[in-house]
């Protein structure tokens, strides 16, 4: 009999996609979840892929790789689509994607399956990349071709006798770089999620009253030591989620475009992922030229259109990674952040490869910043501007004149 190999998390979705796809296809079923830092206890989803009798299950521990392939080069590009998601969720489907194909091999299976809707961003992820990896595999999408509501989809999981765990209303998908939270009232834009949405933020009114400061000290644009602890990425993220999460950092509520043309409403929140960013931003600014600083952020915006949009093995990532790896070079250094009430704040920043000179800079009477020369400078460096001004007044005046 044919294998299919389906990338199963353990919810409803990817639940009844395994007696649909034996019913529709005449198949056996592998299923495949990979730890990328779900909060999820791999064991009872491993249990129940085999309560819904499938031929083998994987469940593969993806999480330094996931670290290391995918959110360092996120952290190094400031990836944040449209200036707000840090990309949790599109980061994880190629490597994803990755697993399926490697297991399909390993299986001799002729097809792979997922469990994405047809609205969504998802799909684009997953099949771009299967695709581009292994052209021969076939792709089955059930919850796309099949099209039920959820309604639709509890019954059919109740005639299965499909256990469900604790269902939420919101479509949920989570990993280490944070928790993507969608749908239902949510889909209220005037609607401001509950408190028992989050898993990661605690509510500002029982946060601490007390502020608190870290430090994060980065090489080469990765993160290494927390509080001058040197720590494995996938536990200094925990922790950064762990420790920005209690002063309530990390939501991010707004109104997103969607590859396939749809504005929705996306709520997140990835308080480790905020934290590193803004840190990592700051000690660019300490680090980088200005004009390195803004060439970068156009590199910046096209790295995270790529990713969010699916094209991970796009051949221009790798080129702007390429460029973005040369500026990290520099990119050493500590930088501390003051955490209280949902608020976080760079307090202070250092590198050996800073580019500012106090010397230079400041405004006491040792500096050797030479003043005379910058009237000069004040004359040329306006001098288009100005030129065109006039022009444009005296244009204004001739035509009142008329
Ligand atoms: N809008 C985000 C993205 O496209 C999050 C998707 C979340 N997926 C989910 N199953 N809830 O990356």
């Amino acid at each position: 009999m044919k294998k299919i190999v389906l990338a199963y998390s353990g919810g409803l979705d990817t639940s009844v996609c395994v007696p649909w796809l034996k019913e529709n296809y005449d198949a056996e079923i592998v299923t495949m979840t990979v730890d990328i830092g779900q909060i999820d206890d791999l064991a009872v989803i491993q249990k129940k892929a085999e309560d819904l009798g499938v031929l083998n299950h994987y469940s593969i521990d993806a999480r330094q790789e996931f670290c290391e392939g995918y959110i360092f080069p996120c952290i190094r590009a400031n990836g944040l689509y449209q200036n707000k998601y840090p990309l949790g969720t599109a980061l994880s489907r190629p490597l994803i994607a990755t697993k399926l194909v490697d297991i399909a091999k390993k299986e001799g299976a002729v097809a792979v399956a997922h469990g994405s809707t047809g609205k969504g961003n998802d799909q684009v992820r997953f099949e771009v990349t299967i695709k581009g990896l292994d052209p021969s595999l076939e792709i089955i999408a059930p919850i796309r071709e099949w099209n039920l509501t959820r309604d639709q989809e509890l019954d059919y999981a109740q005639k299965n006798n499909i256990v469900l765990g604790k269902s939420s209303e919101y479509s949920i998908d989570e990993n280490l770089w944070g928790r993507s939270i969608e749908g239902g009232k949510l889909e209220d834009l005037m609607y401001e999620p509950s408190e028992e949405v989050f898993q990661l933020v605690t509510p500002l009114t029982k946060t601490s009253d007390n502020e608190e400061e870290i430090s994060l000290s980065f090489v080469e644009g990765i993160p290494k030591r927390l509080n001058g602890v040197e720590m494995g990425p996938v536990d200094l993220i925990l922790e950064m989620n762990r420790k920005l999460g209690a002063h309530g950092i990390g939501i991010i509520d707004h109104i997103e475009d969607r590859l396939v043309g749809i504005k929705s409403r996306e709520v997140y929140e990835c308080p480790a992922a905020i934290g590193i960013i803004e840190a990592h931003k700051e000690l660019e600014k300490l680090v980088l030229t200005r004009r390195e600083l803004s060439f970068k952020q156009r590199i910046e915006e096209e790295w995270a259109w790529l990713v969010y949009s699916g094209l991970w093995l796009e051949p221009l990532r790798y080129d702007l990674e390429a460029f973005i790896a040369l500026t990290q070079k520099k990119v050493d250094g500590e930088v501390k952040m003051k955490l209280y009430k949902g608020n976080l704040r760079v307090s202070g920043r250092s590198s050996p490869s800073s580019l500012y000179d106090y010397a230079m800079a400041t405004y006491e009477a040792s500096s050797t910043f030479d003043q005379t020369s910058s009237s000069g400078f004040v004359e040329l460096w306006g001098l288009g501007s100005r030129t065109a001004f006039r022009a444009l007044q005296r244009g204004e005046g001739e035509k009142n004149e008329k």
